[in-house]
């Protein structure tokens, strides 16, 4: 079933095309890759997805829902979340803490309920709690929930960015390059974690430089250069396609990464 459907969206900075005439489809349970050579508008994909700017041309249908350029207060609840391409997390704040970040946007108790601290402010929180308390539980993180975010290892805290958009209960998770900073043993496990994350209800949309990690996780995988589309496929089609191989050549360097 559908789940996400974008249809050429555009979005230009001044001269600059940074996103030109894209599409691509997620569906339930899937796991969906965007790749592509630095620059080539996988970033600006998302922050048009989630309304951190609004597209010049194209539509995003999302659960049904035309969502391109909705203002940004409609995103809440709209039941897709992002991760960010460097960790934003609160190093000094507790797990717990970090995770409940993610769910301010379920809120509804009101600023007064807050002040006073009335009944519906005090079950709200608990609610909170439990929520977080039940994502840390679902992805074995549990024990970490009280500890310092920053004594973490670098790998976990990966996961615990995750953890926090995954407490709004979205039904699409955007992670834009989780595997960055990782360590190849590291990386292997943000792989079995995120493999994991349709059967726990969750259909992903990924971004990603390690191409190991895109290839042994993606059910298809699309390629942006200089803002277009210029390949999509399976990971094997697409690991064999030579305008890919070509794209990231042409940045330097880059065949490693692909396939050999
Ligand atoms: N707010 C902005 N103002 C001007 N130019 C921008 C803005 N955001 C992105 N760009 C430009 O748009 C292009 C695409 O950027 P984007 O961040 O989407 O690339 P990317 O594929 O995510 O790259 P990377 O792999 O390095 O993260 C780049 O040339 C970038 O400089
Ligand atoms: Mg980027």
């Amino acid at each position: 079933m559908g789940l996400l459907s974008v249809n050429g969206i555009c979005k230009s900075f001044g001269g600059l095309a940074a996103v030109s005439d894209m599409s691509f489809e997620v569906s339930n349970g899937q796991i969906i890759s965007i790749i592509g050579p630095n620059g080539a508008g996988k970033t600006t994909v998302f922050n048009l997805l989630t309304g951190f700017y609004e597209c010049d041309e194209g539509s995003i249908i999302f659960r049904e829902e035309e969502i391109s350029n909705l203002p940004p207060y409609e995103y809440v609840n709209k039941k897709l979340t992002r991760t960010f391409q460097n960790l934003k997390l609160f190093p000094n704040m507790t797990v717990l803490e970090n995770v409940l970040i993610g769910y301010q946007s379920c809120i509804t108790y009101s600023r007064l309920d807050a002040i006073l601290n009335t009944r519906k402010k005090r079950l709200g929180e608990q609610k909170a709690r439990e929520k977080a308390m039940e994502v840390l539980q679902s992805i074995d993180m549990e024990q970490y929930a009280m500890e310092k975010c920053s004594s973490l290892p670098y790998g976990v805290q990966k996961q615990l960015e995750i953890a926090r958009a995954m407490v709004s209960d979205p039904q699409l998770l955007l992670l834009d390059e989780p595997a960055a900073g990782l360590n190849p043993q590291e990386t292997e496990q943000l792989a079995v974690f995120i493999k994991g994350l349709p059967a726990k209800g969750y259909s992903v949309l990924l971004i990603e430089h390690d191409m190991s990690l895109v290839m042994s996780i993606s059910d298809y995988i699309y390629v942006m250069d200089y803002g277009k589309l210029i390949a999509q496929g399976v990971p094997e089609d697409v690991q064999q396609n030579e305008q890919v191989i070509e794209a990231y050549i042409g940045r330097g360097g880059f065949k490693h990464v692909i396939g050999s």
